[in-house]
């Protein structure tokens, strides 16, 4: 075993709790059955979006303060679209849209909070513009001890439940769009951390054992399983939904990890960890690239729509159809009525 070969054995040991990217009982291939594209695992976010002109467009890109975020959000406005860009609070998100060049607003967006996340749809509805292109960015994986907000465990509340209301609220704007599209970041922590048996329902609200990198899974597998009940009710309508697992990337997503964690990934890191540009790829490309107009319900992984070998619940239909269920229950009071068809 040489030094790289100890690093990265010892780094990525580390990893799976940080970015869900290691193990081998998953294989991950291509699906050619939707279109395949030439970038990869390398290419940067600037390069899947070379050429195209967004001028026109409006997007949408959740936690654009930080990490994938703020680079989806750079490269978006670099090609023209005019961004909307959220932040917790609006000083944060006000900061980071005048860190890039290009036409963004700014907007607050708590997502632990339903009630901002009302607010926040409705400061975008008086922007009186259709909405072209959202990208549920925002997110937490957090390593300490169980914690709740208005009695639903935190991790689940901010990576799915806000982001189920935002996507509610929003539709009207996406379907008023040409042809919408809305991509979630979601993780391969999806099927690599997610409890055995997929979504465990009667453990949403912290009534059972607590692990916080389980729970960062199950928020993921969330994530993936909304995209797939929305593609099916968004079926035949001019708005699409895919999910796609960003890569191990260098950015804050680990800032509650153990600080031997945190050290090794900022010490090794680089080794295997993509940058922000390259980690910004997939997402980007989803939402903009045209040989994907009409794609929906996909899984991505690398810039291209991937299968995944091994148990899991990724594509799960009556699990799928189950949380939205439960989405809608645990989100009372803070939904509007939408037509799908
Ligand atoms: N980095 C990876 O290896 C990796 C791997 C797989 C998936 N992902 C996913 O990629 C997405 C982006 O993460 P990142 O890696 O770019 O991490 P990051 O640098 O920590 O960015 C996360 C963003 O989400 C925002 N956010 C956190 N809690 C929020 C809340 N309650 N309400 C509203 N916004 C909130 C953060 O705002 P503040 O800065 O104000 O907290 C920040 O803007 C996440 O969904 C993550 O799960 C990342």
């Amino acid at each position: 075993m040489n030094r790289r070969q100890f690093l990265y054995g010892t780094t990525a040991a580390a990893m799976p709790v940080l970015g869900g990217c290691s193990g081998d009982k998953f294989v991950v291939s291509i699906d050619d059955s939707y279109p395949v594209g030439r970038y990869g695992a390398t290419s940067t976010a600037e390069e899947v979006t070379l050429g195209l002109d967004l001028t026109g467009k409006t997007a949408m890109v959740t936690g654009c303060n930080s990490g994938l975020g703020l680079e989806t959000m750079r490269v978006l406005a670099l090609r023209g679209a005019h961004v909307i860009g959220t932040g917790r609070t609006l000083e944060k998100a006000s900061k980071a849209c005048s860190s890039v060049p290009g036409n963004t607003t700014p907007v607050a967006l708590e997502l632990s909070s339903l009630q901002s996340v009302v607010e926040c749809a409705d400061t975008v509805a008086r922007l009186g513009l259709p909405i072209d292109i959202l990208v549920c960015n925002a997110g937490i994986n957090t390593f300490g001890e169980l914690e709740l907000v208005n009695g639903v465990e935190k991790i689940f509340a901010v990576n799915y439940l806000g982001h189920f209301v935002l996507v509610n609220r929003l539709m009207p704007l996406m379907k008023q769009a040409q042809a919408g599209r809305i991509v979630h970041v979601g993780s391969g922590s999806a099927y690599r951390q997610a409890p055995a048996v997929g979504i465990d329902f009667d453990n949403l609200r912290g009534e059972g054992v607590f692990d916080s990198q389980e729970a960062y899974g199950r928020s993921k597998l969330a994530n993936a399983l909304f995209s797939l009940e929305l593609a099916a009710r968004l079926e035949g309508s001019s708005v699409t939904s895919n999910v796609i697992h960003p890569g191990l990337v260098k950015t804050n997503i680990a800032r509650t990890a153990p600080i031997v964690l945190r050290k090794a990934f900022d010490w090794f890191g680089d080794l295997i960890a993509k940058t922000p540009q390259e980690g910004a790829a997939t997402q980007v490309y989803v939402a903009t690239n045209p040989a994907l107009k009409g794609v929906s319900g996909a899984y991505f992984e690398d810039c291209n729509a991937v299968t995944v070998g091994g148990d899991n619940h990724i594509f799960d239909k009556p699990m799928a159809e189950r949380l939205w269920a439960t989405g809608e229950e645990m989100a009372q009071g803070y939904l509007i009525t939408i037509e799908w068809e």
